[in-house]
């Protein structure tokens, strides 16, 4: 199962990558929002902290004005992956981009529909949000479920994001289900590490050791 971290913040990519399990990036126009520096400046040095792919959103909403977008956006580094909105014009930019060998991650999918249309565009990634359907009472890790069902069933290669995650349990989740890839939120990413019966254990070794060995 490969990492994300779903952030802009230089400061915690850097962070997350020093745990030595960072697979990639995803970004949004919300997270870039909260930084100081322009995307596209921000973007750059992201894709110089991580190898991996690092998914940078368009703006437009018209499949002209996506595609150019997209374009630029694909400029910045080759571990650019272009992240478009599910919706019609969205679906026909995924398909043109796969075409012309720019990688996609496909925002937004709340729906096994969604996810199943844009494999058949050809999509790198899709990515459902599972805390905001958690958000409005629905339950969104089924849908990670019926989505890993239904790209088993056609052996599409587009991979399951799981996104919009919210705590350490859907990791767990996620993972038991077996989507490819999670991104999580530096302060998700650093509870995964943490239990409190580990923290006793190693004070107790430590205090025997200490008694063991005193003197
Ligand atoms: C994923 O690519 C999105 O950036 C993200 O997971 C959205 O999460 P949110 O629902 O916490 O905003």
């Amino acid at each position: 199962m490969k990492f994300f971290i779903d952030t802009a913040n230089v400061d915690e990519i850097k962070a997350a990558a020093a745990m030595g399990v960072l697979d990639g990036v995803t970004t949004n126009p919300s997270l870039a929002a909260r930084e100081t520096k322009p995307y596209a400046e921000l973007l750059k040095e992201i894709c110089g902290v991580v190898e991996g792919d690092v998914s940078a959103e368009v703006i437009a909403t018209d499949y002209d004005g996506m595609m150019k977008d997209a374009v630029e956006l694909a400029k910045i580094a080759d571990n650019i992956v272009v992240k478009i909105p599910t919706i019609l014009e969205g679906l026909k930019a995924i398909k043109s981009l796969t075409s012309d060998g720019i990688k996609t991650n496909a925002t937004l999918i709340f729906s096994p529909s969604q996810a199943l249309l844009v494999a058949k565009a050809g999509a790198t990634y899709a990515s459902p949000f599972i805390g905001r359907l958690d958000d409005i009472s629905n339950h969104g890790m089924e849908l990670i479920d019926n989505i890993a069902t239904i790209y088993n069933n056609y052996a599409y290669a587009t991979q399951i994001l799981v996104a919009s995650v919210r705590h350490p349990l859907h990791l767990v989740e996620a993972a038991m289900i077996g989507a490819d890839v999670i991104t999580m939120p530096f302060d998700v990413i650093s509870k995964l590490i943490k239990h409190p019966l580990t923290d006793i254990g190693l004070e107790k070794f430590l205090a025997d050791y200490r008694k063991a060995n005193k003197g």
